[in-house]
């Protein structure tokens, strides 16, 4: 099958496009997927550049990528809700079991991806493979940290730091269906986009800083992760929260350690978001997308062939929304 492999950590030259590697197998639990299209991601980036080495459980060369959309060519023999034929997406996860370090297994940049049943949800009517692939990690991220993690209630009032992107822009239309009032936080170069999803305020971080003034929030979701929970804690409401979505140190070692979150700081105002690969989410997911509140955000698609220079368009931050890289068959 065709792929792309990183062989070598580095710039996006070492994103190595590949004709023939084995289809790979499944397990029984497993479903292998003929991928139309994979959204791209930070973490592929972080991934290509050895950053996340130190914390992987496998070895170079891997074929990195975690949104998957497309058709389902076989199932393991315990699958019990897909069939071979269904169109399906998902942040894909090729361990046969869900990671203890909360990891998920990459292998999106490909032909043919294998992943857990449990990671899958259908594509909805209405919905391109392309579309679909824009979703999941950064869907899931969000709904999770607003569901789960912040378990938003109506009229509470958020702050999203970092709206502009991937996260941010499916923040924005998950808190408004949770009847969330919002505060997008954006470069002025992003405001244009980001209004078009009509948060309630949009603070330009280059000219005002959210957290500078005497404003409240419920909630402040960090997603750029550059406003620490020291940084916000003036502009949370008595019982608000500061979630945020981009790991330090700190966060490694209370992810690991749960009963010494308040030694990190890990306390009941300042929570970590790591978005977990869920079937069961993306259902709920998928009904936003069937009752239209939310919509993919695709601002750009790539041809696989054009892998090294999706790379460095993602890694020039001028994207918005989302970019995904297009890997349907050839007909
Ligand atoms: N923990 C998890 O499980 C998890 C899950 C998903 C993502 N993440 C992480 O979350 C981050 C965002 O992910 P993403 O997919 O949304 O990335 P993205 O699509 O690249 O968007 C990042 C956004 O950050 C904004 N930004 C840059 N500098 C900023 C600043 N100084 N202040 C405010 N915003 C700023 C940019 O918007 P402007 O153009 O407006 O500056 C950009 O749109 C990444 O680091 C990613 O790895 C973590």
């Amino acid at each position: 099958m065709k792929a792309v492999q990183i062989k070598n950590y580095g710039a996006s030259e070492v994103l190595t496009f590949i004709e023939n590697l084995p289809v790979p197998a499944i397990s029984d639990n497993q479903v292998l997927v003929n991928n139309y299209a994979t959204g791209l991601n930070p973490h592929d980036i972080y991934l290509r550049k050895g950053m996340l080495a130190p914390i992987l459980e496998e070895s170079l060369p891997i074929i990195p990528g975690l949104d998957i959309a497309g058709k389902i060519v076989m199932v393991g023999k315990d699958v019990k809700k897909f069939k071979a034929g269904d169109m399906v997406y998902g942040m894909m996860d090729a361990n046969e079991s869900f990671s203890s370090s909360g990891f998920a297994k990459t292998g999106a940049y490909a032909e043919y991806s294998v992943t857990r049943e449990d990671t899958l949800s259908f594509i909805p009517n209405g919905i391109s493979a392309t579309e679909a692939a824009s979703i999941p990690l950064v869907a899931l991220t969000a709904y999770q940290a607003l569901t789960k993690k912040a378990e938003a209630k109506a009229d509470q009032k958020i702050a999203i730091n970092g709206a502009s992107g991937g996260v941010g822009s499916m923040a924005i239309q998950i808190a408004h269906y949770l009847k969330l009032e919002v505060t997008a936080v954006c470069h002025t170069d992003t405001n244009e986009f980001v209004s078009k999803l009509h948060p309630k305020n949009i603070i330009n971080y280059d000219q005002d800083d959210f957290t500078a003034g005497s404003d409240k929030y419920d909630i402040i979701f960090d997603v750029a992760g550059n406003k620490s929970y020291d940084l916000c804690k003036d502009n949370l409401t008595e019982t608000g929260l500061y979630i945020s979505n981009v790991p330090t140190e700190n966060t490694f070692k209370a992810y690991h350690n749960p009963e010494k979150e308040n030694i990190f700081g890990f306390h009941n105002k300042n929570r970590y978001n790591w978005v977990l690969p869920s079937g069961e989410d993306l259902e709920e997911i998928s009904k936003l997308l069937i009752s239209r509140h939310i919509k993919p955000v695709v601002t750009k698609v790539f041809d696989f062939h054009a892998v090294q220079e999706a790379h460095s368009y993602m890694e020039q931050n001028i994207a918005r929304g989302k970019v995904v890289l297009d890997l349907k068959p050839e007909s």
